[in-house]
Order: C-alpha cells, then sequence, then structure tokens
C-alpha cells in the first residue's frame, strides 16, 4: 500500500496544474478584476485624456476575465481561502446570481464600447456595484 501512495503523490506533482489550488486561483482573478478597474479608473475620472481603445481594451481584459469567474470550480465547499464568507455555500445559487449578473454588466459594457468619460463613468459605476454588493454578503473584511 505504501508503494501505491508513493505512487499517487507522483501522480499528483505530475498534473500539478489539473490540482491547482482553487482559493489561489480566484484570489489571482479577482486580483485581475481590480487591475482592470484601476486601469480604467483614471479614464472614468478624466484624469487621464479620453482613450476609447485603451478603455475597450481594459474592458475586454476585464470580460475575458470575468468570463473565467466560475463559482463551482472556484468555490469549493468550505475552501473560505483569505477571506471568502461561510455564507457562500449557505446561499450558492444568490452566490452563483452577484457572479452572473457581474458577468453580463461586464459583457453589456464591452458591447456598448463607451466612447466618452461619461458614458465609462455609468459603466463603471454598474460594474462597480458588482464587486461592492458581492464583497459586502460574501467576502469578510479583514
Ligand atoms: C460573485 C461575487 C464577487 C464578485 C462579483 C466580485 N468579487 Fe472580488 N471577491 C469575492 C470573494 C468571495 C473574495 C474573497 C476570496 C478569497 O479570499 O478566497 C473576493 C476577493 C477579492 C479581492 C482580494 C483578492 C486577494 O488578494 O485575496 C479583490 C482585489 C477583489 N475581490 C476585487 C474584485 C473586483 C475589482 C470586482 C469587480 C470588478 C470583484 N472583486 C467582483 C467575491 C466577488
Amino acid at each position: 500500500m505504501k508503494k501505491f501512495a508513493v505512487i499517487v503523490s507522483i501522480l499528483a506533482l505530475g498534473t500539478g496544474v489539473a490540482i491547482a489550488d482553487p482559493a489561489m486561483d480566484r484570489e489571482n482573478l479577482m486580483k485581475s478584476f481590480g487591475k482592470s478597474m484601476g486601469q480604467l479608473a483614471p479614464y472614468a475620472k478624466g484624469e487621464k485624456a479620453y482613450d476609447a481603445s485603451a478603455v475597450l481594451a481594459a474592458l475586454t481584459t476585464l470580460d475575458e476575465n470575468a468570463k473565467k469567474l466560475d463559482v463551482v470550480a472556484l468555490f469549493p465547499e468550505g475552501v473560505t481561502g483569505e477571506a471568502a464568507s461561510p455564507k457562500i455555500w449557505e446561499n450558492f445559487s444568490d452566490f452563483q446570481a452577484h457572479a452572473d449578473k457581474f458577468k453580463a454588466d461586464v459583457s453589456t459594457a464591452v458591447a456598448a464600447a463607451p466612447a466618452d468619460q461619461a458614458a465609462l463613468g455609468k459603466q463603471m459605476g454598474a460594474i462597480g456595484a458588482n464587486c461592492g454588493g458581492c464583497h459586502e454578503l460574501y467576502r469578510i473584511k479583514k
């Protein structure tokens, strides 16, 4: 049996990617969301001259990453990671609905391709409400 265990652990090492840590994956994904929002903010606030193509590029990256927010795969029951609230698993369908709404609002922003600061501000308000709304309920404040 010992031999079997050794073989299994070697196999597990070999497939490191497949058994990646879901908490780490989702935290990295969340960081990418933060990065995209950080790139967009100066255009929304008028701190940078509006650049529609740079804005669309940042929104497109956010959209691609938002699509990776597969809550079933990334939030296995009880894996609280850094700051995931146990409430996630008490209300999983609501948590999933928050993720779906977020994805839909990001896709809408990409489809609308905001042409000026005001339009981007509106889209970012809608997207940001998803971040804040989900964190309020499901992320433990530190
Ligand atoms: C469906 C719910 C949900 C949505 C939508 C959401 N988040 Fe999160 N976010 C979480 C949860 C839950 C955690 C805690 C995850 C953990 O600690 O494992 C988190 C953690 C984070 C973190 C910390 C990551 C780390 O370093 O540990 C950042 C940054 C973040 N979110 C940014 C964002 C931004 C920006 C948006 C919107 C563009 C967003 N999130 C949308 C649920 C959400």
